[in-house]
């Protein structure tokens, strides 16, 4: 989440990045008009949950997720569905590139809507949810009005962590024996971890548990040329890998695109917040098995999983991978850093296209086409995704600190 963190560079000469920073006045202007209409359209909708849910302890209010096309309506889902902190930040996000009011004042009502996933344990999502919104509401507000909540989401998070596995579990309820599900996504929980072990009132444990459950996946969930497995379900008592499962990838062989995209974004934050070089060279490996890989379309834009060429993109994991990119370039000196920089400026030039970028009044008004959520389930394929537009904002502007204005 973290842009002002990232050192100012001095712009290079490539005609690529002075093309792309010429654009970014207008791609945040329409941006911000996409988000206008997404938030005038949802705001009606905002207490319009499921009745029969009613009965969870803070009703079941609803925030936009993504876009229904068969039934040409926003998608809401509820304040606890894993993505409900994407909106809010975008609207922080687009607060941060206008400096224009409304989107703080609108992203404070939508943050405040979801602050009751501070005190969840049924999954490891909260991070994401908590520190997406509140996060960025903290750094951009200059606050420590939230700073209470953020460390409790961090406490509830911290529960789900197994110190004999050293790691924390991703998916199933706190003290299921069965199994033990873990998957890359959870790298991005981390950082609401590491702001924690940092924050006033903050404890050391946190970056204990971030710092065990990022070096426990560097040793078992990926392959020895850098691809992601997506779930592995660990054994208890022995403390071993005893299943892998494809979850949202196409097999268990292949890398699903944006669970590696999860890996690069997370490595490089992990390096950004502990300097443990370990975490540098496996966000560099990660990157390259990327970059390199030779299914990697010529724009940039991956498709959904990379034993999956011909089939559909995803925008989501392009966005998210060039927001880890842009980090880590400013990590790794030389020729290195410049590839992975230029990488993510390709991929921020593509998704700013008609091909990717939708016009006003299409796709939900969201901002990118062609995501996909689930394709094993069958669920959002082909679609805007409400993650996808935040990582693509949050690479602009990482984009816009490293060149200037
Ligand atoms: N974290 C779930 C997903 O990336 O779809």
């Amino acid at each position: 989440m973290i842009i002002s963190s990232i050192i100012l560079a001095a712009a290079t000469a490539c005609p690529c990045e002075a093309k792309l920073q010429s654009m970014l006045p207008e791609v945040f202007a329409k941006s911000a008009a996409h988000y206008r209409a997404i938030d005038a359209a949802a705001t009606p909708l905002m207490d319009k949950g499921d009745a029969a849910r009613e009965a969870k302890p803070h009703g079941e209010r609803l925030v936009p997720h993504g876009w229904n096309a068969k039934a040409g309506k926003l998608d809401m889902r509820s304040i606890y569905w894993w993505t409900s902190g994407h909106f809010p930040g975008s609207l922080w996000y687009l607060y941060e590139a206008t400096g224009d009011d409304f989107f703080r004042d609108r992203a404070t009502v939508w943050t405040e809507l979801v602050a009751p996933n501070s005190k969840v344990t049924d999954n490891h999502d909260v991070g994401f949810i908590m520190y997406c919104s509140f996060g960025n509401a903290r750094r951009l507000l200059k606050t420590d009005r939230y700073d209470a909540l953020l460390l409790e989401t961090a406490d509830s998070l911290s529960k789900r962590f197994n110190p004999d596995l050293g790691l924390i579990r991703s998916w199933g309820a706190l003290g299921e024996k069965r199994n033990f599900l873990v998957i890359p996504d959870n790298m991005m929980n981390l950082e609401l971890l590491e702001w924690a072990a940092k924050a006033k009132g903050g404890e050391k444990r946190f970056d204990d548990i971030a710092r065990s459950h990022a070096t426990k996946t560097m040793g078992h969930h990926f392959r020895a040329d850098g691809g992601t497995f997506h779930v592995l379900d660990y054994d208890q008592k022995t403390l071993r890998v005893k299943g892998i499962e494809r979850g949202q990838g196409a097999s268990c062989e292949t890398a699903w695109s944006r669970g590696q995209s999860w890996a690069i974004y997370g490595y490089a934050m992990m390096y950004r917040e502990t300097r443990d070089p370990a975490y540098l060279e496996f966000a560099q490996k990660v990157s390259d098995f990327a970059i390199n890989h030779p299914n990697m379309p010529v724009d940039g834009v991956p498709y959904w999983d990379y034993g999956a060429p011909g089939e559909e993109r995803d925008t989501s994991a392009a966005s998210i991978m060039a927001s880890g990119l842009l980090e880590l370039s400013t990590f790794v000196p030389g020729d290195k850093g410049a590839k992975y920089r230029a990488f993510a400026v390709k991929q921020l030039l593509s998704l700013c296209t008609d091909e990717y970028f939708a016009k006003p009044g299409e796709n939900g008004d969201w901002l990118l086409k062609h995501g996909v959520g689930h394709k094993p389930a069958g669920g959002e394929i082909d679609t805007p995704l409400d993650y996808g537009d935040y990582y693509f904002l949050e690479a602009l502007l990482r984009f816009r600190s490293l060149v200037g204005r």
